[in-house]
């Protein structure tokens, strides 16, 4: 079943990269792991044994499509999960070795990871337990590898640094960092102080080279929601030889490194997705680049005292995320929600916090700027008709909100500063 406009009541979603609909066929494959096929993975009878079967296949999916080894595989609750395994089961690992006692690790990371990272590197710092540096991003929303070279450290235990930004989709120079880590660890004699390199690629996955072994990570989470599979379930690749430490305590499930029942039909899902993806992704990638491209276009033609945020050429295919003058990113958005369109903002309400976007304030934008901000994320089933729908009834929402608000909203900013 194509999940068209009618599917969704008429309605249209432009917000993918927060979620997206489960895929048909995966569906399709995960339905008897609810009811016939519930066995526990890790039971020794038939009913275990079927289950853990279609793990191991679904392990396999993955292996081939990361090109790793499925042993290098540890699936978790999803991304959140996997970073936080990640940051604090390195940092643990390391803990742990007695050598090291006394020696607070470094971790490098930059201002606009996803909160799931941020905080947990700032409550380790906060704790003691890790020095943290904090890399800035410049205007087009990336990096620089060589403020990433100067900030390592005799100590440098981590560095984690995403893949694709969740509001703004820039892409960072992974594969880069990647062979920077490797030749400052070739020259290190002592192995006690490796930097292992982690990446959030949750928003890369379906749109990126994922081949770990290219971009020379030890580490790589994901999340199986962004990828058309079910929701509660991801996976952390963790390079053979890293070191690292489970951090919830129990069973001895995913090789030890990740204790509790094996959520089986979430991760036949996503194996599935996996498989669906890998079949569509190049044709998939074209059709989301047109369209982005089409939308980023007329946007930019149509409608006035409007911004791109970050790179207009290293973003992800399915991302748009601008920035429009006199309005409210949140008032925007549940105007065009009682038109019937789904998109997001990084600016206050919607994102349950007071404060505009950490990821806009991080590239220079302005608080007033950082709040009438939208991200537009398209998907495998967007169609050019609802991106027409969607800049008429973008217009329409725009010029009554400016009309409404506009001055008041001058008045407000220029008082603040
Ligand atoms: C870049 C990034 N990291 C982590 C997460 C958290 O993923 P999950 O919902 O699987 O915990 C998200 C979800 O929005 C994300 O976009």
């Amino acid at each position: 079943m194509e999940m068209n406009n009618s599917a969704r009541g008429g309605k249209i979603y432009l917000d993918y990269a927060a979620t997206t609909p489960v895929d048909a066929e995966v569906l399709k494959t995960m339905l008897p792991y609810f009811s016939s096929e519930f066995g526990n993975a890790s039971s020794l009878h038939s009913f275990g044994r079927n289950a853990a079967d279609a793990v191991t296949a679904a392990r396999e999916s993955a292996a081939c499509f990361f090109k790793c080894t499925s042993e290098e595989i540890i699936f978790t609750s999803g991304a959140t999960e996997s970073n936080n395994l990640a940051i604090k089961g390195v940092l643990r690992a390391y803990n742990k070795n007695k050598k090291n006692s006394g020696k607070k690790p470094h971790i490098i990371t930059t201002v606009f990871e996803h909160s799931c990272v941020l905080k947990t590197c700032q409550k380790l710092e906060k704790e003691g337990s890790a020095e943290v540096t904090y890399l800035p991003v410049y205007s087009d929303g990336i990096i620089k590898v060589s403020d990433l070279e100067k900030a390592i450290k005799e100590n440098t235990l981590l560095v984690t640094v995403m893949y694709v930004n969740n509001e703004i989709g820039t892409v960072q120079p992974i594969a880069q960092i990647g062979k920077v880590i490797k030749k400052h660890n070739s020259k290190l004699l002592d192995t006690k102080y490796q930097i292992l390199f982690h990446t959030d690629a949750t928003q890369a996955v379906a749109y990126f080279d994922i081949n770990v072994k290219r971009l020379g990570v030890d580490l790589l989470s994901m999340s199986s929601h962004k990828i058309y599979g079910p929701k509660g379930v991801g996976m952390l690749l963790v390079k053979k030889g890293t070191k690292i430490t489970q951090i919830q305590d129990g069973g001895a499930q995913e090789f030890a490194l990740r204790a509790g029942t094996l959520n089986s039909t979430g991760i036949i899902g996503l194996g599935k997705a996996i498989e669906v993806l890998e079949k569509n992704k190049q044709k998939e990638i074209k059709k989301i680049k047109e369209l982005r491209d089409y939308l980023i276009k007329k946007v930019l033609k149509e409608i006035p005292s409007v911004r791109l945020n970050g790179s207009r050429s290293k973003r992800s295919p399915n991302n748009a995320n601008f920035s429009f003058s006199d309005v409210e990113g949140e008032s925007l958005l549940l105007y065009l929600d009682a038109e019937g369109i789904a998109v997001s903002t990084g600016s206050a309400c919607s994102s349950g916090s007071l404060s505009p976007s950490h990821v806009l304030l991080a590239l220079g934008l302005k608080p007033e700027q950082a709040h009438g901000s939208l991200r537009v994320t398209l998907g495998k089933y967007t169609t050019k008709k609802e991106l027409v729908i969607f800049v008429a009834k973008l217009k329409k929402v725009l010029e009554k909100l400016r009309k409404v608000s506009g001055e008041l909203l001058k008045e407000y900013y220029s008082k603040k500063k």
